[in-house]
C-alpha cells in the first residue's frame, strides 16, 4: 500500500488542541448551567430533602462538565480528523503516553473517592437514630400500601404523619419486591420479601403528597399509589383518635365491619372500579355490576352469587373473568381477613354492585 502522509501532517495551520479544549470548556459551562437551572425535584417536604438536593447538585457539577468535555472532544475529533474520500492509509502508530495515562486514572480516582465519602457522610447523617421517633410499619402488596402504627394500634391505607416529628419506617412486602417512595421526602426503600428495610424521615412541611411504588411489580404497578397527609400535631392526634374509635381499617372494632371501609383499607380500590367507594382501578374487573356477573359466572360454576364472590376474594386463582390477566389478584385475603370481614365485604359488594337496574 502506498504511504500517504496523514492529513494532520499535511498543511493544516497550528495545533487544533487549544481550539478543541476551548470549545469543550465552553460547552461544559453551558451544559452545567442548563442542568443546574432544571427543576429536578418536587416540593421539599422533609428535613433530609435539602441535603439530598445539595448532594445531587454536587454530582451534577462534577459529572456534567466531564461528560460534556469528553463528548465534545470525541465529536470534534471525528469531524476534524476524518479521512478524506479515497484515503485508505493507516494511522500513525502510537505507543501510548504514560503521563497522560497517570493523569486520567488519578483524577477520576480522586473524584469518585471524594464523592463516595461525601455520599456516605450524608447517608449516615440522614439515617441516624433520632429521639421520639414515630414507628410506622409499611407493607406493600400487589397493588397497594398499608400503614400500621404499632404504638397507636392503628392500621390505615393512607399514610398520615405529624409534622416535625421523626418517623422510622419499617418496610415489608407480602408478595414481590416493591419500592416505597414519597418523592417529596426524597428517600426510597425497596420492600423485599423476607426482609425488613428501614428509612428515617422527618417531614417538615404540612401538605398532601403521594406514596409511589418505584419498582416494577406487575400489571398494577403504575396504580400503586396511596395518599400521604402531613398534619400539625393536633390534627395527627385527632386522626389517630378517630381511627381508634371508628376502626376505619376494618380492624377488630366492636361494631359490624363496614364493607366499604374494608374495600378501601385492603386496597381493592387500586385495582377495581366501584362507584360507591370512589374506586377507579382498571387492573381487574369493574365491580359496579358484580351482582349480574356473579349470577352468570356463579351459575356456570354451580355456586350461588354469594359463594362466587367469596371464592373470588379468598381463592382468586380458581376462576378468572375472561379478558382479565390470571394470577394478578393477591391470594392473601383469605388469611388476612376474618370470616366476619369477608362476609361484610361480600354483602357490601353484592349490595352496591347491583348494576344500573
Ligand atoms: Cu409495587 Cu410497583
Amino acid at each position: 500500500m502506498a504511504e500517504t502522509p496523514r492529513r494532520e501532517d499535511n498543511g493544516h495551520e497550528g495545533h487544533p488542541f487549544a481550539q478543541m479544549i476551548t470549545i469543550g470548556v465552553v460547552a461544559a459551562v453551558i451544559g452545567t448551567a442548563i442542568t443546574l437551572l432544571m427543576s429536578w425535584f418536587p416540593t421539599n417536604a422533609a428535613g433530609s430533602a435539602g441535603k439530598i438536593d445539595t448532594l445531587y447538585d454536587v454530582l451534577l457539577i462534577v459529572s456534567v462538565p466531564i461528560f460534556v468535555l469528553v463528548m465534545t472532544v470525541a465529536i470534534y475529533s471525528v469531524w476534524r480528523f476524518r479521512a478524506r474520500p479515497g484515503d485508505m492509509s493507516d494511522g500513525a502508530p502510537i505507543h501510548g503516553n504514560t503521563r497522560l495515562e497517570i493523569i486520567w486514572v488519578t483524577i477520576p480516582f480522586l473524584l469518585v473517592t471524594g464523592l463516595a465519602i461525601y455520599g456516605w457522610i450524608t447517608l449516615n447523617d440522614i439515617e441516624a437514630k433520632q429521639p421520639d421517633e414515630l414507628v410506622v410499619n409499611v407493607t406493600g402488596q400487589q397493588f397497594t400500601w398499608t400503614f400500621e402504627y404499632p404504638a397507636q394500634k392503628v392500621k390505615s391505607p393512607e399514610l398520615v404523619l405529624p409534622v416535625d416529628r421523626p418517623v422510622h419506617f419499617k418496610v415489608h412486602t407480602k408478595d414481590v419486591i416493591h419500592s416505597f417512595w414519597v418523592p417529596q421526602f426524597r428517600l426510597k426503600s425497596d420492600a423485599v420479601p423476607g426482609v425488613t428495610t428501614r428509612i428515617r424521615v422527618k417531614p417538615d412541611r404540612v401538605g398532601n403528597y403521594e406514596v409511589v411504588c418505584a419498582e416494577l411489580c406487575g400489571i398494577g404497578h403504575a396504580t400503586m399509589r396511596n395518599r400521604v397527609r402531613v398534619l400539625p400535631k393536633t390534627g395527627f392526634d385527632a386522626w389517630i383518635a378517630k381511627q381508634r374509635g371508628g376502626g376505619a381499617a376494618g380492624g377488630g372494632g366492636g361494631g359490624a365491619p363496614s364493607g366499604k371501609q374494608l374495600f378501601t383499607a385492603n386496597g381493592c380500590d387500586s385495582c377495581h372500579t366501584l362507584a360507591d367507594a370512589g374506586a377507579t382501578g382498571n387492573v381487574g374487573p369493574k365491580l359496579d355490576d358484580i351482582a349480574a356477573a356473579a349470577a352468570k359466572f356463579g351459575k356456570a360454576r354451580h355456586e350461588s352469587a354469594r359463594n362466587y364472590v367469596r371464592e373470588s376474594i379468598v381463592d382468586p386463582r380458581a376462576f378468572t373473568v375472561p379478558g382479565f390477566p390470571k394470577n394478578v389478584m393477591p391470594t392473601t385475603f383469605g388469611k388476612d381477613l376474618s370470616k366476619r370481614q369477608i362476609d361484610a365485604l361480600v354483602g357490601y359488594l353484592l349490595r352496591v354492585g347491583g348494576g344500573k337496574g
